[in-house]
């Protein structure tokens, strides 16, 4: 097992308290990791003056792997945002988020197992825009054939690995005939690589419409970045909210594991918010170090907890404060599985 070095952001906002209760399960598992804490976005900006410090990146850079809680976007001209910068700086390029209900939470759907994979690092959050003349400004989409392909190969071989079945590809190529005209036709090229994957295609509008009413008919969506932002919110929406879907920033050599949800400052300082997301977000990270003891653990902990329905948070429709969940979680966790050599 060994011990891991791993980047820590809390972040602001209902980070810290979901970032605490997420440290007190993965240490409950046994699973040693120090954790290399490093401040980030409006925490930031007093001390370094920007919102990603250099001595953020180069721990990242260092330790290659970071667990992340939100960060609230800093409001005001010259700054981008930090989570887009990180993605940028540290070439994160797909964005992984699987969505599955889970056993114990009511939801609108039942067996969703979705998974999104968005392309993280160009489209209309490049950060391109100006204003033209007073009262016209324009926001520049950047697709690219490299990038494209690059994500679209990334999904390809997640669903070889994972014994996924389909992707579907979402764009608007019928009217961004250049733009999602070149995403499209670089994932259907690199669909010919993978033939024992399905592969299809959907406009995006048409795609959210089936998404509500047949949704079981998709598997992988590969998504550019502005569709895959709205889509996964949307598809997080069928399994019980943003506080209970994980995600993954994944590069070709770093990964930062985060919640999908931001720093809800409507509820940050209570103790309220739902851990889940961030926790199943480590259960990512755990699994990606090869610790997929310690991650079936927590995820059999987390549901039972669920199932039990006693001790869950406001958002799902119980009245246990984040503390007392992740209470809740540590004591229905199973001894850990000794190897037997
Ligand atoms: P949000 O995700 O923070 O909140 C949306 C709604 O969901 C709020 O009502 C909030 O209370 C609720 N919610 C979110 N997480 C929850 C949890 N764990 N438990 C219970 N309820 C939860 O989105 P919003 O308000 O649009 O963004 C707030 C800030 O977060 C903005 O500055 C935004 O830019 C930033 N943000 C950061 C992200 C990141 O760090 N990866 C991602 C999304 C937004």
């Amino acid at each position: 097992m060994g011990s891991y070095e791993i980047t820590l952001i809390p972040g602001d906002g209902i980070g810290p308290e979901i970032t605490k209760a997420t440290l007190n399960i993965i240490e409950a598992t046994g699973v040693d990791i120090n954790w290399d804490r490093q401040i980030a976005g409006m925490e930031a900006m007093p001390k370094h003056g920007e919102p990603v410090p250099k001595e953020l990146l180069d721990s990242i850079e260092r330790n290659r792997i970071a667990l992340k809680g939100p960060l609230t976007t800093v409001v005001g001209k010259g700054f981008r945002s930090a989570n887009v910068t990180l993605r940028k700086e540290l070439e994160l390029y797909a964005n992984l988020r699987p969505v599955k209900n889970i056993p114990g939470i009511k939801s609108r759907y039942d067996d969703i197992d979705l998974v999104i994979v968005r392309e993280n690092t160009e489209d209309l959050y490049s950060g391109i825009e100006h204003v033209i003349a007073p009262g016209i400004s324009q926001s520049i989409k950047v697709i690219t054939a490299i990038s494209s392909a690059r994500i679209a190969r990334w999904a390809f071989n997640y669903a070889q690995r994972m014994g996924r079945k389909k992707v579907t590809a979402g764009h608007k190529a019928n009217i961004m005939k250049l733009s999602d005209g070149l995403f499209l036709d670089s994932a259907g090229d690199v669909s010919k690589e993978f033939p024992e994957i399905e592969y299809n295609d959907k406009i995006i509008d048409n795609l959210c419409m089936q998404l509500v009413m047949n949704p079981h008919q998709f598997d992988i969506l590969l998504l550019s970045n502005l569709y895959g932002d709205i889509v996964s919110d949307l598809v997080a929406g069928m399994v019980g909210g943003l506080g209970v879907v994980p995600g993954a920033n994944i590069g070709d050599k770093y990964a930062v594991f985060e919640a999908v949800h931001g720093s809800a400052p409507d509820i940050a300082g209570k103790n309220i918010a739902n851990p889940t997301a961030m926790i199943f977000s480590a259960l990512l990270m755990l699994r990606h170090l090869g610790e997929d003891d310690a991650a079936d653990r927590i995820f059999s902990a987390v549901t039972r907890v669920y199932e039990e329905g006693k001790h869950v948070t406001r958002d799902i429709g119980g009245e246990a404060d984040t503390t007392e969940f992740a209470e809740a979680v540590i004591s229905k966790m199973e001894a850990p599985v000794l190897d037997s050599a």
